[in-house]
């Protein structure tokens, strides 16, 4: 197939094309570059920068593509904390864009980026039929794309599939930002010999998902014939891990000179999150990657 991969020269889009590519696909990818980097795309993929917003743009790149994995977005929390409008704008609005230009342009499936923030606080292994409490504006930007997906599967019979990641975690994510997820962050502490920060008291818990298996959640999602259109499927390990078991654990690869101090809990941080994939395994997919397999690669990574 040929495939359109939006947000691809990011940290989960570069692993996706790269899966697309190994598939056997042939992939370009629409990338502003706000977050992503040129470097990160594969040099057999073709790339487009141009923004998700610009429908023009959005339809000339999508034309002739059987598929689309849509990935762009503003992805930071306390970002869209300080910037909601834009964070709906690129987001929500960038989802109605790429959905109506898949419809204009005959693409048969898209694919969306959704989170496990849309479950918000809400207590318990969050199954898809869980409710759903979005805490902040990066999650209900989200949720509202998941609707605006629905909407294309009932109204245009687009095969609208929506992946509802945990917290992703692996190579090339950015650690450079204070936005940055909090394994990239360590990871590159603690290869620096750096001190680490940890918000709260580090008893919060999270399903760390490995990019790798990611990556392979995409592409079933974007090739299986038995991916139910207008859906929404968890993409998670089932797995709850506390930060301070990941401290501990960073510890053991790096040595006793590995340290941490605390920080007051921030704005919108959920005490406990942990998903069940079971809908995504009935498909065929399963985490392939633990965790202190996947901490080692990152702390190795220079
Ligand atoms: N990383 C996670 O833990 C996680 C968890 C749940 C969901 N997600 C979702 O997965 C997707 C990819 O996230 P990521 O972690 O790879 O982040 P990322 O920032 O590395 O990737 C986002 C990409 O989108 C591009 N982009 C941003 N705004 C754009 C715009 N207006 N037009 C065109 N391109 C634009 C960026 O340049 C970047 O390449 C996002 O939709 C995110 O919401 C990520």
């Amino acid at each position: 197939m040929h495939i359109l991969v939006t947000g691809g020269a990011g940290f989960i889009g570069s692993h996706s094309v790269a899966a697309l590519l190994a598939d056997g696909h042939t992939v370009r990818v629409f990338d502003n570059l706000s977050s992503g980097q040129a470097a990160n795309v594969p040099a057999e993929a073709e790339l487009v920068i141009a923004d998700i917003t610009d429908h023009a743009a959005v339809e000339a790149a999508i034309r002739g593509c059987a598929a689309t994995l849509h990935l762009a977005a503003l992805v930071s929390v306390p970002q869209s904390l300080e910037q909601p409008i834009e964070t709906l704008a690129v987001n929500t609005t960038g989802t109605a864009h790429l959905l109506e230009a898949a419809r204009r342009a005959g693409c048969a499936r898209v694919v969306l980026a959704s989170t496990c923030a849309v479950y918000g606080d809400i207590p318990g292994v969050k199954d898809e039929q869980a409710p759903l409490r979005p805490l902040v504006p990066y999650a209900t930007s989200k949720l509202m794309a998941e609707e605006l997906m629905r909407c294309y599967a009932r109204s245009y019979g687009v095969q609208a599939i929506s992946l509802r990641y945990f917290n992703v975690y692996g190579p090339r994510q950015r650690a450079d930002s204070p936005y940055s997820g909090v394994l990239a962050r360590w990871c590159a502490a603690a290869r620096a010999g750096q001190l680490c920060r940890v918000f709260g008291d580090g008893e919060q818990t999270r399903d760390f998902v490995s990019v790798h298996d990611v990556a392979r959640a995409n592409l079933m999602a974007l090739t299986s014939p038995a991916a139910v259109s207008g859906e929404v499927y968890n993409v998670a390990t089932g797995r709850a891990t506390s930060l301070n078991d990941i401290l501990t654990t960073l510890r053991d690869l790096v040595g006793p000179q590995f340290s941490w101090e605390h920080a007051p809990a921030r704005t919108g941080d959920i005490p406990h999150s942990r998903g069940d994939s079971a809908r995504l395994q009935d498909l065929g997919w399963h985490p392939q990657v633990g965790l202190s397999a996947g901490l080692a690669e990152l702390v190795m990574i220079r």
